[in-house]
């Protein structure tokens, strides 16, 4: 089938002529765009990008389905992810093909739902210093929670995959890495075809603004000290000693490229969507006390004042439904997005070679057809036998359609979040160590306004500090 004999005008959306309006609303609010679009045209749109060039916007399970994972080879990550790739290099989560599958096989196993259990104490031991540290400050005490928590995953990423303290480079890393989703948005939908040429205009732009230079420095230093000294500090091997001391295929070790672009791929995709998950948490938990009073009780109940261990876990029902019905409500990776290289049929819509896909977890997980109560807050939809899929929900609630897709926080298919174990295990220890201490409160009605950036963010979020 070639391009020319897919026919998509049936598929319904904005007129060529309204492609410049839509751009710049994706430019200058992609979140909002999305949702104009879904309640003008409904949950499978053709947006005109450029001449004869669509963004398809599909927010039904099955779509994600079939591109994510059933027709899975049709379709690469899509060209938004290119300044991306310009700003933190061609590692794992931005790469193809040969390079990707040679390295997701190399990290996998460090990230094994067994094997991140030894994850355990570098991330209490992380929460634990944030919290002693807050209990210096007055009770009542209004504060940014959005820094801290990001200076805490931070931290965790440090001492867990690379046995280092980052908490005196925090500032610097929380900066660059802002600036740098400032500028890949801004990027994303220029409308050039990303070469060597404009990666370097990206990168200087970048640096220009803080970002690069505050990565590489960190990603150098992190490098050195592990020549200088070849073994973890913790004596275990960690995600640097794997990459360092790697001999895939064909024997030779990774470049100093390769290493680099992976670190800082994990530093990024390591720590900014768990600190905004647990921002999201709790400003979600600060609008709904009764959910807050059920994780403390179960707290108080299974801890008895003891700090939480990766063995804890299973017994944390509510804390891990409470952080699963957050990241429905509030995906850290909002929207995905693939560009498709053949003709295709995602679940009923012709598509040409060429399109973007975008398969919104945001949009998918408010879908009233698979949610019940779609805006709600209802941690209580996670709980039947722990499964955090929409098939709990269904079954509880009358009316809506069984589909494992309708819940896709962590992507779908073999470019699934490697680090998603990983996530869960460090979002339920560090909100389970927070509940047992402390009580946040937002300082302003509402909810904040989400934005949109590679991850979605609060922005700064201000919350007033209660000890318990
Ligand atoms: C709540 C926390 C997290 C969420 C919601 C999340 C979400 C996601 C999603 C949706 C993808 C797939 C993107 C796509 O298909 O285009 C992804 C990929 C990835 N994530 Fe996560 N992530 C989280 C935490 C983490 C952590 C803690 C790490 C590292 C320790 C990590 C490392 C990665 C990497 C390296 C990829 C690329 C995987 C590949 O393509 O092979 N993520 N993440």
């Amino acid at each position: 089938m070639s391009a020319t004999l897919v026919r998509t005008h049936a598929i319904p959306g904005p007129r060529p002529a309204q492609a410049a309006r839509r751009l710049a609303s994706l430019l200058r609010d992609p979140l909002a765009a999305y949702l104009g679009l879904a309640a003008a045209y409904g949950d499978a749109i053709r947006v005109p990008i450029a001449p004869r060039q669509y963004l398809f916007l599909l927010s039904r399970p099955e779509h994600a389905e079939h591109v994510l994972a059933v027709n899975q080879d049709n379709y690469v990550k899509a060209f938004t992810y290119r300044p991306l790739r310009a700003l933190i290099g061609n590692g794992l989560l931005t790469s193809e093909g040969d390079d990707w599958r040679r390295h997701r096989r190399l990290v996998q196993p460090v990230f094994s739902r067994r094997d991140v259990r030894s994850f355990g104490p570098p991330i209490t031991e992380a929460a634990q210093r944030m919290l002693t540290a807050w209990t210096r400050r007055p009770a009542g005490d209004q504060f940014d929670v959005s820094a801290q928590l990001s200076a805490l995953a931070l931290d965790v990423v440090g001492r867990a995959l690379f046995s280092a303290d980052l908490t005196g480079e925090a500032p610097q890393i929380t900066r660059a890495m802002s600036a740098g989703q400032k500028i890949a948005m801004l990027a994303t939908f220029v409308p050039v075809s990303w070469g060597p040429r404009q990666t370097r205009t990206l990168k200087a732009v970048a640096r220009r603004a803080g970002h690069t230079d505050g990565i590489e420095e960190v990603v150098g230093h992190l490098i050195a000290r592990r020549r200088a000294e070849p073994v973890p500090p913790a004596g275990r091997r960690d995600l640097l000693d794997v990459l360092m001391t790697a001999r895939p295929d064909d024997g030779s070790p990774l470049t100093d490229t390769e290493i680099s672009d992976e670190l800082a791929t994990f530093l990024l995709a390591g720590h900014e969507t768990s600190a905004v998950t647990l921002c999201w948490a709790l400003a979600l938990l600060s609008a709904y006390p009764s959910a807050r009073d059920h994780l403390e009780a179960e707290v108080d109940t299974v801890l008895g004042g003891s700090a939480p261990t990766a063995a804890d876990v299973d017994r944390l029902p509510w804390t891990t439904a409470v952080i699963a019905e957050t990241m429905r409500l509030y995906p850290p990776a909002w929207t995905i997005e693939r560009d498709a290289l053949a003709d295709d049929n995602v679940a009923g819509v012709p598509v040409p070679a060429g399109s973007t896909i975008a398969v919104p977890p945001y949009l998918i997980h408010r879908h009233p057809r698979f949610w019940s109560d779609p805006a709600g807050f209802d941690p209580a939809r996670f709980l039947t036998g722990n499964q955090q899929s929409a098939e709990a929900d269904e079954r509880r609630r009358p009316g809506t359609e069984l589909s494992r897709y309708a819940y896709i926080p962590f992507g779908g298919g073999r470019r699934a979040c490697v680090g998603q174990s990983f996530a869960e295990l460090e979002t339920v220890l560090v909100l389970a160590s927070i509940a047992q201490r402390f009580r946040l409160e937002l300082t302003a009605a509402g909810l904040p306004k989400p934005i949109a950036a590679v991850t979605l963010r609060p922005g700064r979020l201000p919350m007033r500090l209660i000890p318990r």
